[in-house]
């Protein structure tokens, strides 16, 4: 058995965690600086490096601590080297670094999205290929997982991915960051059909996405509103919640489904931080018909290291190991990409 110390950094989560052969989370700590970047609306990158800095060290003691495991009984040191803000992953690239040289075992680099996606192997039994949903704050895409780090890029959104639209929409709606679980809280009280915001399908043979018009569309309808003098009531934010979420979970539920049809797949699972979303689980299962739709537990969809620990095991047992020149890439592309 070989325990996989895993940190992850690209954002504004400090995470490490100690995974054993892929499977056994034996701890999972996360230090959120969502308070930190709040006050400015969203995440202040030179903030996150900072707070990465000072968060890494007692992070990943205390991973350990809760592991109940030393140093010496790590096997591997994994790390999310791309995509995501480079000075934030900077911080979890060169600890790992260090830490690897230091107790002279194998260095792992994940992508982040393979990091996300091998959170469902946590909780499910699953077989190659399927459809993943990735919906985060960073990306949204529509893969194909042939097997453990092969992916065919399907599609993916053309401006703001869909976790970014939750986030803005949020915000001009005062509710708070992150935007996400703010937005689905006010959207509780909300009618869905109250407004008719626009759903970008694109072409009918795409599987991108575009949520750009939807956010213009909300602004406008504020602005309006706004100019008016009008005082918006909690009612009438929520009906803009409500119906805003509906837009964008209508069409990353309708693309999903219909993107597993056209390939032949039997399973959709849905990762990312906006897998956390329940009208969108809810949309997915109402869709789904012959296929099969999972998606992790909320602590497994959004940033976790336990999700890089998962991913690493797989790496591990093909040994590709990084060497110790890695370098933190904030633009890296899902590579073995087919
Ligand atoms: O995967 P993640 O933690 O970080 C990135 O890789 O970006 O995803 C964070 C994103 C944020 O945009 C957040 O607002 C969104 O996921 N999110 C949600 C929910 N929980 C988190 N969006 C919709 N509904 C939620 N319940
Ligand atoms: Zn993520």
């Amino acid at each position: 058995m070989v325990n996989i110390l895993a940190i992850e950094s690209s954002c504004d989560e400090t995470a490490a965690a100690v995974v054993s052969d892929g499977r056994l989370v034996r701890s999972n700590i996360i230090a959120s600086q969502a308070e930190l970047h709040g006050q400015y609306g969203g995440v202040v990158p030179e903030i996150a490096s900072r707070s990465h800095l000072q968060a890494i060290v007692p992070v990943v003691e205390e991973a350990l601590s809760a592991a109940s495991l030393g140093f010496s009984q790590i096997g591997a040191v994994a790390v999310t080297s791309g995509p995501g803000l480079a000075g934030a992953l900077l911080v979890g690239v060169s600890y790992a670094k260090a830490l690897a040289m230091a107790l002279d075992v194998p260095l792992i680099a994940v992508h982040h999205w393979q990091g996300h996606l091998s959170a469902v192997f946590l909780e499910h039994e699953v077989e190659f290929p399927f459809l993943a949903l990735v919906v985060s704050g960073g990306h949204s895409g529509l893969v194909e997982a042939v097997s453990h780090g092969e992916y065919r890029l399907l599609g993916q959104s053309l401006d703001d991915a869909a976790g970014e639209a939750f986030d803005k929409i949020a915000r001009v709606l005062g509710l708070g960051y992150p935007g996400g679980p703010a937005l689905e809280r006010a959207a509780q009280n909300g009618a869905p059909d109250a407004h008719n915001f626009p759903r970008a399908w694109l072409a009918p043979d795409s599987f991108d996405f575009s949520f750009s018009g939807l956010k213009s569309a909300v602004l406008n309808h504020l602005n309006r509103l706004r100019m008016s003098g009008h005082f918006l009531s909690e009612k009438e934010i929520a009906d803009i919640a409500a119906s805003a979420q509906e837009a964008i979970c209508d069409v990353l539920s309708a693309k999903a489904i219909d993107a597993a049809g056209k390939l032949g797949l039997k399973t959709v699972a849905v990762v990312g931080g906006v897998a956390a979303n329940a009208r969108l689980r809810q949309l997915l299962r109402q869709r789904a018909g012959n296929v099969r739709v999972i998606w992790p537990s909320p602590l497994f969809c959004t940033d976790n290291a336990a999700m890089i620990g998962v991913a690493a095991w797989h790496k591990w047992q093909k040994g590709e190991f990084s060497s110790l020149a890695l370098n933190a890439d904030p633009r890296e592309k899902l590579y073995s990409v087919i």
